[in-house]
C-alpha cells in the first residue's frame, strides 16, 4: 500500500498536460489544451484537458479523468501501477504502508523472485546477442523462421547455450542466492546438491505479466544437439509467482491495441502471438497449449467483451478445446471463431499475410461459436439419430451458460434454424437446464453457508449502520418539510416517526430516477463549492455565524431523515463534514484526487466543463455564477432532491395499491391510502416552498 503523503506527492507532481503530452500531441485552446483522443480512433479532436483541474475528457466517447485515471485506461494499469508509474516519471520514492512481517516477507520473497526472473532475461538475451553460440545458433533459428530483428528484441527472446549451469553459475557470482534460482524454477538442484539450469540449449521466450515483469520462461528445442529430446518446450513450474492459470501469453503486449480494437485474437502458441505482431495484429494472446481457465478469461474480459479463437486450418484439436470455450460465454463473452485455411496456423499464415490482408480474411471467415459449433458436431452426427440427439443438448447447454437473456434468444433463434428444429423446444430445454445449474449453484452456496456457520462459533446478526437498506427506506416525514425553502437553519435530528413504514421505492437500481439525477446535482455542488459559505445564521446568542454549503446539505437532510442512495455520495458528504473545521480543505482539488478511484472519477465527470451550470441572469442582466447564488441554487437543489423523492413514493404508493394481493386487503388498502393522503400534503407544502413549482399531477 502506498501511504496517503506520497499519494499527495506525486498528485501534486504530476501535471495533467505534462503526462498526456507524453502520449497526445495537445494544441492550447483557451484555458484548456486539445488533441486527438487516445481511446478511440478519431479526425477531429475531441480530446480536452484543463490543467487548472487537472483532468481531462473526452467529449465524444466519455474517457478520461484525473492523471491517475488516464494512466490506468492509458496504460492499462491498476490503480496502485499507475501511481508507480507517475511515480516513477517524477523521481518520487513511495513509501509503502508499513507492512506486517507476514506481509513483509510475502512481499519481498515475491519481489526477489521477480528480481531472479528480471536478471535471468537479461542473461538470456545477452547470450543471444553477444555470446557466439547465441548468434551463430539461437539468433540463426529465430532469423530462420522469420522473425525481425526489432520483433525479437521487443518480445525479449534469448538464448541459453548447451551448458548445463552457466546461468546458475553467473547469477551466483553476481549474488543472487541460491534459495530464489531454485523457487523460481530457472535451476533446480540435484542429489548431489549441486545445481542444474532447467533451461539449456534452447530459444527462451520469457512470459509477462500485464504489467510486464517477467514471471516465467518457456524454451524451445531447436539445435541438432537437442533434437531427441522429447520435450519441444520447456516451461517453468509453478512458483509463488507463477501461476500459469492466471497469465497469458502476450497480454502485456496486446493490452493497449485490444482496448483500442475492442477485440481479442486467441491463440495457441507463443510464436503465433509473434508472428502476428510482426505481421502487425497486435491484440493476440496465447493459452500456451492448454485450456483456457475463468481467470485467463477475466483478463481478458477487462480490455473487452469480444474475443475470436483462431484454429488452424487442420482443425486438430478444435474438438477437444470447444469446452473451454463454453466458459468464454459463461463470463458473457461474444465468441466468435475462425478457421485458417488448411495447413495453415496462425503462425504461418501471419507470414504470408500483412495485417489488411489477415484482418480481412478473419472478417470473412470468423463466426460465432454457437454456429461453429454446431456446423462442426452436424457435419460429424450426419443423420444418425442419436448423435444429432446429444449434438442439440450440447447445443443447447453452451448456449444456457450464456449470461445475457437477449444473447441467449438471439442464438435460440438461430439454432432453430441450423438443427431445423422448433424455437420452442429449444428455448425450453434451454430453460430447465438454466433452472438446473440456478439449483446446483444455490446448493453449492448452501454448503458452503452450512461449513462457514460450523466454523464459526456463535454467528451474531447485526444491520451495519451504513447499510443501503437502512437508509434508503426513510422517507420524508410529512411536518418537518415546512421549514425547507426558507434560508435553511441548522436543526436537530427530528424524531423517528412512530409508525414505521416500508417504502416502495426499490432501494437499488434508483440510478434512472428523476431524485437520482437530483442527487447528483448535490454532489455536484458538494465537491464544487462544499468549503463555500453560502450564508451567514444566526445562533442563539445572537452571533452570525457563517453557513457553508456542506452543512446546509448535511443538516437540510438530517432534517428529513434523508440519506443519499448511493453509496459513494454518501462517502462525499461524509468526508465534506468530516472536513468542516479544515481552513484548508478544497473539496474539488481533494475529491479529483481522492485515493479511492471510484470516488476521483466520480468528482471528475461532475465538475467536467460539459456539465457545469449554466449562467444566469439576474434581475439587473448582470450574468452570475453559481457561485454566487449558492444561497438560492443550494436550498433549491435540496428542495428538487427531496420533492422528486414524494412524487416517486406517490408513485409507488399507487402501484402498490394496483397489486391484487393488496388489493384484497382492505386494512391494507387503507393504510396505503392514508400514507398517499400524506404525501400528498407533504408535497403541497413542499411545493408552495418551490415557489413557481409546478405540481407534478399523477
Ligand atoms: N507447448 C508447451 N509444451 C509443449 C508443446 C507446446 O508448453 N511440449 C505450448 C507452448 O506454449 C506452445 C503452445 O503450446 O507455444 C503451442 O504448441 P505448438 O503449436 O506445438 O508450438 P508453437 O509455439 O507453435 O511452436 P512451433 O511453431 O515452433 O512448433
Ligand atoms: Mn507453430
Amino acid at each position: 500500500m502506498i501511504d496517503q503523503a506520497t499519494i499527495d506527492r506525486i498528485m501534486d507532481a504530476a501535471q495533467i498536460v505534462d503526462v498526456v503530452s507524453e502520449f497526445v500531441t495537445l494544441r492550447k485552446r483557451g484555458v484548456n489544451y486539445i488533441g486527438l483522443c487516445p481511446f478511440h480512433n478519431e479526425k477531429t479532436p475531441s480530446f480536452s484537458v484543463s490543467p487548472s483541474k487537472g483532468v481531462c475528457k473526452c467529449f465524444s466517447c466519455g474517457k478520461g479523468g484525473n492523471v491517475v485515471h488516464f494512466i490506468m485506461e492509458h496504460e492499462q494499469l491498476s490503480y496502485y501501477e499507475a501511481l508507480k508509474w507517475l511515480a516513477k516519471k517524477y523521481n518520487i520514492e513511495i513509501k509503502e504502508r508499513e507492512l506486517t512481517d507476514e506481509e513483509k516477507q510475502a512481499h519481498s520473497l515475491r519481489e526477489s523472485l521477480f528480481v531472479v526472473n528480471q536478471f535471468a532475461s537479461e542473461y538470456f538475451q545477452n547470450i543471444l546477442y553477444n555470446n557466439i553460440d547465441g548468434q551463430r545458433i539461437g539468433m540463426t533459428y529465430l532469423r530462420g523462421r522469420g522473425f525481425r530483428d526489432d520483433i525479437i528484441k521487443k518480445f525479449q527472446l534469448g538464448y541459453s547455450t548447451d551448458n548445463h549451469d552457466a546461468l546458475a553459475r553467473a547469477a551466483l557470482q553476481k549474488g543472487y542466492k541460491e534459495e530464489f534460482l531454485v523457487k523460481t524454477g530457472l535451476c533446480y538442484r540435484k542429489e548431489d546438491g549441486t545445481l542444474r539450469d532447467r533451461f539449456w540449449g534452447r530459444v527462451i521466450f520469457p512470459v509477462h505479466t500485464i504489467s510486464g515483469k517477467v514471471v516465467a520462461f518457456g524454451g524451445r528445442v531447436l539445435s541438432a544437439a537437442t533434437k531427441n529430446v522429447q520435450m519441444k518446450y520447456v516451461n517453468s513450474p509453478e512458483s509463488e509467482i507463477y501461476h500459469k492459470s492466471r497469465e497469458l501469453y502476450g497480454i502485456y503486449f496486446a493490452k493497449q491495441a485490444i482496448v483500442r480494437q475492442d477485440r481479442c485474437f486467441l491463440v495457441e502458441g507463443y510464436t503465433d502471438v509473434i508472428s502476428m505482431h510482426q505481421s502487425g495484429i497486435e491484440n493476440v494472446v496465447a493459452s500456451s497449449g492448454t485450456a483456457l481457465t475463468s481467470e485467463q478469461i477475466r483478463l481478458i474480459h477487462r480490455f473487452t467483451n469480444n474475443i475470436t479463437v483462431l484454429y488452424d486450418g487442420d482443425g486438430a484439436g478444435i474438438k477437444a478445446s470447444i469446452r473451454g470455450i463454453d466458459m468464454l460465454l459463461e463470463e458473457g463473452m461474444n465468441v466468435k471463431v475462425c478457421l485458417l485455411p488448411d495447413g495453415d496456423d496462425p503462425d504461418s499464415f501471419a507470414r504470408k499475410h500483412n495485417a489488411t490482408d489477415y484482418q480481412a480474411y478473419i472478417n470473412d471467415h470468423e463466426v460465432d461459436f454457437i454456429r461453429f459449433k454446431t456446423d462442426l458436431l452436424m457435419e460429424e452426427a450426419g443423420k444418425d439419430p442419436i448423435k444429432r440427439a446429444s449434438l442439440i443438448s450440447s447445443i443447447v447447454k453452451s448456449i444456457s451458460v450464456i449470461p445475457d437473456a437477449i444473447v441467449r434468444s438471439v442464438y435460440i433463434r438461430e439454432c432453430s434454424q441450423l438443427l431445423q428444429m422448433e424455437e420452442k423446444v429449444l428455448i425450453e430445454a434451454t430453460a430447465k437446464l438454466i433452472e438446473q445449474a440456478r439449483e446446483a449453484k444455490f446448493k453449492e452456496q448452501q454448503r458452503k453457508k452450512e461449513r462457514e456457520q460450523r466454523l464459526t462459533a456463535t454467528p451474531q446478526a447485526s444491520v451495519p449502520e451504513s447499510s443501503p437498506e437502512a437508509q434508503t427506506n426513510e422517507t420524508p416525514a410529512a411536518d418537518s418539510t415546512s421549514e425547507t425553502g426558507n434560508a435553511p437553519f441548522p436543526s436537530e435530528p427530528a424524531p423517528f416517526p412512530t409508525e414505521p413504514y416500508t417504502s416502495y421505492i426499490p432501494s437499488e437500481g434508483n440510478e434512472q430516477k428523476v431524485f437520482y439525477a437530483k442527487e447528483e446535482d448535490l454532489v455536484r455542488m458538494l465537491i464544487r463549492y462544499g468549503e463555500k459559505v453560502m450564508c451567514y445564521v444566526e445562533n442563539e446568542t445572537g452571533e452570525q455565524i457563517p453557513f457553508t454549503v456542506t452543512e446546509c446539505i448535511a443538516s437540510g437532510l438530517k432534517e428529513d431523515e434523508l440519506q443519499f442512495y448511493d453509496p459513494l455520495h454518501r462517502l462525499v458528504l461524509q468526508e465534506c463534514e468530516a472536513h468542516l473545521n479544515d481552513p484548508n480543505f478544497n473539496p474539488e482539488r481533494y475529491f479529483i484526487a481522492h485515493p479511492d478511484p471510484a470516488v476521483s472519477k466520480l468528482a471528475v465527470d461532475l465538475v467536467s466543463d460539459r456539465y457545469q451550470l449554466s449562467k444566469y441572469h439576474s434581475k439587473g442582466q448582470k450574468i452570475v455564477s453559481d457561485e454566487e447564488r449558492l444561497y438560492e441554487l443550494v436550498p433549491r437543489l435540496l428542495l428538487d432532491f427531496k420533492l422528486s423523492i414524494v412524487e416517486e413514493e406517490m408513485k409507488h404508493t399507487i402501484q402498490a395499491l394496483a397489486n391484487p394481493e393488496i388489493a384484497n386487503d382492505p386494512q391494507r388498502c387503507l393504510e396505503i391510502m392514508k400514507r398517499y393522503k400524506e404525501l400528498q400534503e407533504t408535497q403541497s407544502v413542499m411545493a408552495q416552498h418551490a415557489g413557481d413549482r409546478v405540481v407534478l399531477k399523477l
